[in-house]
């Protein structure tokens, strides 16, 4: 009985449920968005032939767990006390690093069209990738939009133009798949 009361306390403090307020778990959830990319970018790779609906099917799907862990990382990051300095600079260089791996993805994405344009039973898929760029979109919007608050002034007065950057690029990737 009083083992399970003093371990009760523990195991709620070792449970994912209980956010962590800090820089490391804000990088968690930046790791868990790059294994994502990884991932869809991987079966990019393999999407190479005409008329793969499979493929195309599971590059879907991993595309709304790349959007799902994004979403997750704003929840992390707007659960998140405010940082000082040193966790700014960490969680900073973490979205520093983060970017060219979404450029990458994206110019990927954009290589892909021909494939993406008889996807469906033949028929152009560009119109699901599109949606799901914007939704991507959206949710990169949220990530910035609660982390930027967290970070000191520096860093704070720096977050608008990678902010910005990034949404640019998806601006470009959906314009791309729009026609
Ligand atoms: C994708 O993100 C989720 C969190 O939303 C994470 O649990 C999962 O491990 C990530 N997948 C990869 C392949 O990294
Ligand atoms: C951000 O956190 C506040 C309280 O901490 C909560 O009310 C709000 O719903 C959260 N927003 C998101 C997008 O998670
Ligand atoms: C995606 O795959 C391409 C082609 O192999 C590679 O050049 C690029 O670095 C990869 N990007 C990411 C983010 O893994």
């Amino acid at each position: 009985m009083l083992a399970g009361l003093v371990l009760f306390p523990l195991l709620a403090l070792a449970s994912p449920a209980i956010v962590k307020r800090d820089d490391a778990s804000i990088n968690q959830a930046i790791g868990y968005i790059n294994g994502n990319i990884t991932k869809v970018n991987n079966t990019l790779n393999t999407f190479t032939k005409p008329k793969d609906s499979i493929t195309a099917l599971i590059i879907k799907a991993e595309s709304d767990d790349l959007t799902k862990s994004v979403n997750n990382a704003a929840a992390v990051a707007n659960a998140s006390a405010p940082l000082n300095d040193d966790q700014s600079f960490n969680v900073a260089t973490a979205i520093l690093n983060l970017q060219p791996n979404i450029y990458s993805l994206l110019d990927n994405l954009k290589a892909h069209k021909p494939q993406f344009d008889t996807a469906i039973f033949g028929f152009s898929a560009s119109p699901l990738v599109k949606s799901t760029l914007q939704e991507a979109q959206t949710a990169a919007d949220s990530f910035g939009d609660a982390v930027t608050p967290k970070l000191t002034a520096t860093y704070q007065s720096a977050a608008p133009v990678i902010v910005q950057q990034i949404d640019d690029k998806f601006n470009d990737a959906i314009a791309y798949f729009s026609s």
